[in-house]
């Protein structure tokens, strides 16, 4: 299967004396430029193709990152997918399976069913817990297990915790087992009979992010990157510095002063990264790191760089793959920046063209109240991009002028999709029935239930349709906004009559 792009080669613009300050000139830079050979990057908005990598002016120079067209709009990563050819052979019990690769193959169902039989061989292989053994590494990351979908990094150069592999919870009234009656109460309260929640606050990290920073710090790794950035209103950050700290590059991380939740923080500034605090919001702070990247050669990590979006493509097909390659009729999800909309929606458009899934699922992205843009624009059929003054008290949702807005545009008139929006109120009433049922998320991500109530109530989605919810982050990760209030207990003089009083039993 080839998807590939044609058109004129662009690029070759940015200035290699200003991008030279944080790239070490490495030996990764001419594989970096082969192995992206077949890669490229689509602007969004006029559609002018450029190499994933653009060359150094000289020989030995390093590659230059671009992150944004001539034209100012955003990229997209385009590339051909090379489906393994494998045979299996049961050997002694083992199960081995042998590689070569093939430039081109037919999108026949045969296809579709041999990158899934691909992807569910790795995943049934036991992990390894070695580090020296990098292959079995990468099977065992539920990004990297995809990798022929993602990027193909040459092997030495991936840095992975590994990541992904977080489950798939049965809530729904229908698809709740007797061992999880307490979960149960979680597809009550969105009304659905078959209903999963896709935890992805069970990441490394605590959160999502940590999918696409796997791809992020390895491209800047490839590229000989020594130092990465990003903006964040806490749960990039705190990926960002996990992993350029594995890779031994120094992390540097931009914040809105006083609106990063406190988890967040403590673990950005434990895993060792420089944190810039800006008298100014998440929006602000993307303006700002954008030109820092630029002006200072700091190789920029935010979902503004396609390559994260990439990795993030792999929660869809995790969630695939856990569903035994059946699609849902919906996925769920908080949206802010809208990165995650875009790399979940690319992630099933590609199943579908490669035959793994025999439909695409309709995407319903959720939006705090006062953090609506893209509620905002949706009510207009997309005929304005708006943007707002964010407040919210989820606060890795405050975001007012999303990055990616129009990667998820697309993904939402694709699939037929909505964008809905819910209260503050609303998203700490679903947050509570999704932390007394034991599994608990953050603020940000009971917007995902809160939202899917409020669809279900409207009709739009039906009570017997298959859900998929996303949650995005761990309950840790804010341990202030919508917690139980005087959580500690009252303490008690040690015997058994004071128990006795306090459990009134
Ligand atoms: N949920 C959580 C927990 C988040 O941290 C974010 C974004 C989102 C949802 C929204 O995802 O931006 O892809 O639409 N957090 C970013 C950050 C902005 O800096 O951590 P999105």
């Amino acid at each position: 299967m080839s998807i590939i792009s044609t058109g004129p080669q662009l690029g070759q613009g940015a200035d290699e004396e200003k991008n030279s300050l944080h790239y070490t000139v490495n030996m990764g830079a001419s594989n970096a430029l082969d192995a992206l050979a077949s890669t490229s990057l689509r602007c969004v908005e006029c559609s002018a193709l450029y190499p994933a990598i653009e060359a150094g002016q000289s020989d030995h120079a390093m590659p230059l990152p671009r992150y944004r067209c001539e034209c100012g709009g955003v990229l997209d990563v385009e590339m051909t997918f090379s489906l393994p050819r494998q045979s299996s052979q049961v050997v002694g019990g083992d199960y081995k399976v042998f590689l070569d690769f093939e430039a081109e193959a037919d999108v026949a169902p045969s296809a579709g069913a041999a990158w899934r039989q691909l992807f569910d061989e790795r995943a049934a292989t036991p992990p390894i817990w070695s580090v020296s053994s990098d292959a079995s590494l990468l099977d065992s990351s539920g990004v990297w297990r995809y990798r022929e979908l993602i990027l193909p990094a040459p092997e030495q150069y991936v840095v992975t915790r590994p990541e992904g592999n977080t489950p798939l919870y049965p809530v729904g009234i229908e698809n709740c087992g007797p061992g999880r009656i307490g979960h149960r109460q979680i597809g009550l309260y969105a009304g659905l009979e078959r209903f999963f929640l896709k935890h992805e606050g069970e990441n490394p990290t605590g959160s999502f992010k940590d999918r696409g920073m796997t791809v992020g710090v390895t491209m800047a790794h490839l590229m000989g990157a020594s130092a990465v950035a990003c903006a964040s209103t806490g749960n990039t950050s705190a990926s960002l510095a996990s992993y350029a700290a594995q890779a031994g590059m120094r992390g540097i991380v931009f914040l809105p002063a006083g609106n990063v939740a406190g988890g967040k923080l403590a673990q950005t500034l434990a895993y060792g990264a420089t944190t810039v605090q800006i008298e100014g919001d998440f929006d602000d702070a993307m303006r700002l790191v954008e030109q820092v990247c630029n002006e200072l050669g700091i190789y920029l990590l935010n979902s503004l760089n396609p390559f994260r979006v990439e990795g993030q493509k792999a929660i869809g097909f995790e969630i695939l793959q856990q569903l035994d390659w059946q699609a849902p009729d919906w996925i769920v999800l908080p949206a802010g920046n809208l990165g995650n909309t875009s790399a979940i929606g690319k992630a099933l458009r590609q199943a579908y063209q490669l035959s793994m899934i025999s439909h695409v699922p309709r995407f319903a992205a959720i939006q705090a109240e006062g953090a609506n843009p893209f509620y905002r624009s949706f009510m207009q059929n997309f005929a304005i991009r708006e943007s707002v003054d964010a407040e919210t008290l989820a606060s890795a949702i405050k975001i007012g002028n999303p990055v990616s807005y129009t990667r998820a545009r697309r993904v939402i008139e694709e699939t037929n999709g909505i964008v809905e929006q819910v209260s503050d109120d609303e998203i700490l009433a679903a947050k509570a029935v999704i932390d007394r049922a034991g599994i608990g998320c953050e603020p940000a991500s009971a917007a995902t239930l809160a939202g899917i109530r409020k669809l279900v109530e409207r009709g739009v989605i039906k009570r017997d349709e298959r859900v998929v919810g996303v949650l995005t982050g761990h309950l840790l990760k804010d341990s202030k906004t919508g917690m139980p209030q005087g959580g500690n207990g009252i303490a008690i003089k040690p015997t058994i009559d004071a128990v006795r009083s306090v459990l009134k039993i």
